[in-house]
């Protein structure tokens, strides 16, 4: 019989959790105005609200922590990481941040200017944020299959090329740059194939415009190239990596996601000019050049974090589990974006809950009833989060409606992907009875979603 798969690591330290009454939970999100960002750690169950500087570090990483240079010029620290990323993206030029929107801010200072147009295959909301608050505008490129959730292709996460093109050539001599983000993380944690990768970098620069790597989850995206792209299978996920990034121009990373770090990123380029530039910011907003926003200790753990989530049975272990999650809401038959994301399952908040009306939030709205039946802490990707249009200020109701559960990296077992399944399913049981959602009682101009207060209509 052939022996059945299992963690790549095992458990050498626990954190215990506490689950609640119904009673609690109705009182406690009552006092949250329905926004799961407002809700204590403490009142939460399973946590699922992000995969970002969750993960459970190694005792490698933990080692590391014991041998920080914290000199405040040229730490040995930040060589060791400056000689990690080098590796892994090819690129020469190396500034530490304190996590990927302080990348983006750094980086966008000093390449965004008022009325420049960047394309992106679905901005990530930061850096949507960072575009849109220097008055320029991202323009969304990503394919349309990514907008079928139920269509099953391997590369969700692609950019469109016609879609780019046109941005393109309608925007000469305004596009500072593209953002290219691994995985897309705002369409479900879907993958962009490396021959994907290859022709946006060529049109990019056919147009003599630059391209930027959002690699939050670039590892991750790599493990996807090499299960699911011809050509691949024999290579490394280290090779498949410094391949992503051969035409690339810059990466900005947020290393709280596949660096397994509670906190940490960093730009890193090829280009000279751009590190001289970038620098400028880097100084009065982050700190001095070889920290940026981090600890000694912290860059030490972070290069022991890529090391190690940059080799095949770590990220295995990890999206195989995220498929698991996925098995058991086939089950009962949940739609979620398919096939599973890297990172997370985005149910289909819009199928689920089809009597709540857009202008009432479904997504939101199912949030709120996952963590009432469990306390599990999903988050919505959707109608909220999109915020409103800078010009008309109408909510956007273009894009999808989904709940998020996202994965900490080597946290949770697959019985709390069992419960989490469950509890899916007792919402999903009830969801005729579902037929009013939330609305807004108070909002913020920008990234509303971490602060709106909501009262049940
Ligand atoms: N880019 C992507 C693709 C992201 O997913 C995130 C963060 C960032 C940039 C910004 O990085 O948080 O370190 O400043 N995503 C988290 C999430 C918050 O929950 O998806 P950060």
């Amino acid at each position: 019989m052939e022996l059945p798969f299992a963690e790549s690591w095992k458990i050498k330290m626990i954190e215990p959790i506490r689950k609640s009454t119904r009673e609690e939970r109705e009182q406690w999100l009552k006092e949250a105005h329905y926004n799961v960002f407002q809700l204590k750690a403490e009142q939460v169950y399973i946590d699922l609200l992000t995969d970002s500087g969750t993960g459970a570090m190694s005792d490698r990483q933990w080692s590391e922590m014991m041998l920080g240079d914290e000199s405040y010029a040229g730490a040995t620290s930040f060589y060791k990481l400056e000689a990690m990323i080098k590796r892994l993206f090819g690129m020469s030029y190396v500034i530490p941040t304190h996590q990927g929107r302080a990348a983006e801010n750094v980086l966008f200072s000093y390449l965004v200017k008022e009325g420049n147009v960047i394309p992106g295959n679905a901005h990530f909301d930061t850096t949507k944020g960072h575009i849109e608050s220097r008055h320029a505008h991202a323009v969304d490129v990503t394919t349309n299959d990514a907008k079928d959730t139920q269509l099953e292709v391997p590369f969700k996460g692609n950019v469109s090329l016609e879609k780019l093109e046109k941005v393109l050539a309608e925007n000469k001599g305004n596009v500072p740059f593209m953002v290219l983000t691994v995985t897309n993380n705002t369409v479900g944690g879907q993958p962009v194939s490396m021959e994907n990768i290859r022709q946006t970098c060529k049109l990019c620069h056919r147009y003599g415009v630059p391209v930027v790597m959002d690699s939050a989850r670039f590892a991750e995206n790599a493990y996807f190239i090499k299960t699911r792209e011809k050509g691949y299978a024999d290579k490394t996920i280290k090779e498949i990596a410094l391949e992503m990034y051969a035409d690339a121009d810059a990466a900005t990373m947020s290393a709280k996601k596949d660096g397994v770090v509670n906190m940490g990123g960093f730009i890193a380029t090829r280009r000279e000019e751009w590190y001289e530039g970038a620098k400028l910011f880097c100084i009065p907003f982050e700190g001095y050049v070889t920290y940026g926003g981090m600890n000694g200790r912290d860059m030490n753990a972070l290069a022991q974090g890529l090391d190690e989530n940059t080799e095949f049975d770590m990220l295995e272990t990890r999206i195989r589990q995220v498929e698991y999650l996925a098995k058991r809401l086939d089950e009962f038959g949940i739609p979620y974006q398919r096939p599973a994301g890297g990172h997370a399952i985005f149910v289909d908040a819009d199928k689920v809950l089809t009597h709540v009306p857009k202008e009432q939030f479904p997504a939101q709205t199912l949030t709120c009833e996952l963590y009432l039946e469990a306390g599990i802490r999903a988050c919505e990707i959707g109608y909220m989060l999109a915020d409103r249009d800078p010009v008309t200020r109408e909510n956007r109701f273009g894009g999808l409606d989904l709940l998020r559960m996202a994965i900490p990296r080597r946290v949770y077992t697959n019985n709390h992907m069992d419960v989490i399944a469950v509890a899916l399913k007792n919402v999903y049981d009830r969801r005729e009875q579902i037929t009013t959602g939330v609305e807004i009682e108070w909002e913020a101009p920008l990234m509303r979603h971490f602060t709106v207060k909501l009262r049940r209509v």
